[in-house]
């Protein structure tokens, strides 16, 4: 069985008086039946640890560099993650690809660094809209899960995204049987892969404008195993029932 995941992924945005939001996550859904993830800026990670600190809910970074150490100023490393308090990294969100010009291999290194510090692996792929609209996103997928994952890896220390770019932000979400398709097309690749074990237990999570009122129909879809939120994980009146809405799937 795959434990649930609901991710929260707030990107460039919170200032210290968002961590109330982690607050009213935590006071309501106490004892959870599913795992919750608040992946803060890095200006807020320490402080989101302690504000979680007597909850399962946990941390996450939303990238780290592919080294451990070293002369590479502005960047953090997996390592600096997981002391801080982090149990997870976002790696390789489209938005890094984007505006960091991020490729499969970076992503890979990123990965690995996660997985070696102790961190677990958020590691996101999707196909932009182009690619999509010329029939190529299977394709697309399969190249960056090749790419972009590590040959080693457990069920515990990976979960992949899938983001189709075209989605993230703008209100669109592919239909439920365009969502099916890819997450059934990445477990057939993850199986191949890694085999039975590794494969059917890696979780799968949606992303891409996902909201309080399409959660539980994206949730009910084959080899959905939970959710990377961006702008509904803001507030925690948002979050709180797509986080209800995956206990109840
Ligand atoms: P939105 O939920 O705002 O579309 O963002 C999705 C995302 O990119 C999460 O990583």
């Amino acid at each position: 069985m795959r434990r649930k995941l609901a991710a929260g992924n707030w990107k460039m945005n919170g200032l210290s008086s968002s961590l109330t939001e982690i607050e009213a996550l935590v006071k309501a859904h106490p004892d959870p039946d599913i795992d919750i993830l608040i992946c803060p800026p890095a200006t807020l990670l320490s402080a989101a640890v302690v504000t979680a600190a007597d909850h399962t809910l946990a941390i996450g970074g939303q990238d780290c560099h592919a080294h451990e150490d070293g002369a590479h100023t502005g960047d953090i490393s997996a390592p600096m993650l997981k002391d801080a308090g982090a149990s997870y990294v976002i790696v390789g969100h489209s938005e890094r690809r984007t505006d960091h010009g991020e490729t499969d291999d970076d992503v890979r290194g990123k990965a690995r660094a996660a997985m070696a510090a102790g961190l677990t692996a958020v590691i996101c792929i999707g196909e932009t809209l182009e690619e999509r609209e010329a029939a190529n996103t299977l394709e697309i997928i399969a190249g960056q899960l090749a790419g972009s994952l590590p040959d080693i890896v457990t069920a515990v220390n990976m979960v992949i995204a899938y983001e189709p770019v075209w989605a993230i932000g703008t209100g669109k979400v592919p239909t439920l049987e365009q969502i099916g398709e890819v997450h059934d097309f990445i477990r057939t690749k993850l199986v191949a892969r890694y085999g039975d074990g590794v494969g059917n237990s890696t979780r799968i999570l949606y992303g891409g404008s996902v909201k309080p009122g399409n959660a539980a129909e994206i949730f009910a879809v084959s080899n959905v195993d939970g959710a990377l939120v961006g702008g509904a994980s803001l507030k925690a009146a948002d979050f709180s029932p797509i986080i209800a809405a995956l206990e109840a799937s």
